[in-house]
């Protein structure tokens, strides 16, 4: 896929449009992006997307002998079991175009921390296929994900990030997502992860503007 550069249109929702540009072209094309829960089918490219954006995002953070050997076959597997789990347990949605899958978000339902308290979610991944960062596709899969957990009665929400991923922070940060506190060492690059934690009350985790930005009330 060739990179994207784009601007969501829509708010978003079951159904999202996303403008963007074809880096290789100078005509403005119109996509549109649904997401949607992931059926098992889905499980090879989720995958393929898992270890692309990992290789991306993780190089110099991860070694590289971990990086390099991701197994797309045992992702798709594990993707394949969590694209068929009962509702109750949480969900995977997909953001497609077409045939195409530019990214996947997965949560559970309640979240897998003991201490998270009651009625906590939990965002377990939000991969988006590298060509694709930046067009609004994360954001089209957080607020599915936000708003499929609100509508279940979730009161708040947390994930794991590493301290160093700044780009995800950057991404949960306009979502609401702070530091809870919690933080453990991750296995396999032995870097820090914390956990952050949105309230998915009415004036919580929903995308934040930039201050300055006018308001419609
Ligand atoms: C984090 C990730 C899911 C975000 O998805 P995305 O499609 O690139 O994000 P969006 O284009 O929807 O961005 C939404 C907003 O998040 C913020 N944001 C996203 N990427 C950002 C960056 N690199 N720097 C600063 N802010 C950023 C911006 O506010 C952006 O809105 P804007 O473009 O209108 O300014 C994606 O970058 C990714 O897959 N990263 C690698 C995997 C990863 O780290 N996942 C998280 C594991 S814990």
């Amino acid at each position: 896929m060739p990179p994207m550069l784009g601007t969501l249109i829509r708010p978003p929702g079951e159904h999202v449009q996303l403008h963007y540009v074809l880096a290789h072209t100078t005509s403005l094309q119109v996509v549109e992006v649904t997401v949607r829960r992931a059926v098992p089918e889905d499980a090879s490219a989720i995958a393929q997307i898992h270890v692309r954006s990992w290789q991306v995002a993780y190089r110099g953070v991860m070694p590289d002998e971990v990086l390099e050997g991701l197994s797309v076959v045992q992702r798709e597997q594990f993707w394949r079991g969590a694209a068929a789990m009962e509702p109750e347990a949480g969900a995977v949605f997909v953001a497609a175009s077409g045939a195409d899958v530019l990214g996947f978000c997965a949560f559970a339902t309640p979240s897998r921390d003991a201490d998270a308290g009651a009625g906590v979610a939990e965002i377990g991944a939000i991969y988006v296929d590298p060509p694709a960062w930046r067009s609004g596709v994360g954001r089209a899969l957080m607020e599915a994900a936000l708003t499929e957990l609100r509508r279940n009665g979730w009161r708040s929400v947390t994930l794991w990030v590493l301290a160093k991923n700044r780009r995800a922070r950057e991404f949960y940060a306009r979502f609401g997502f702070e530091p809870d506190g919690a933080e453990m060492r991750e296995d396999r690059s032995r870097q820090n992860e914390v956990r952050l934690r949105a309230s998915l009350d009415a004036s919580g985790a929903t995308e934040r503007h930039d201050p300055g930005l006018p308001r419609q009330n």
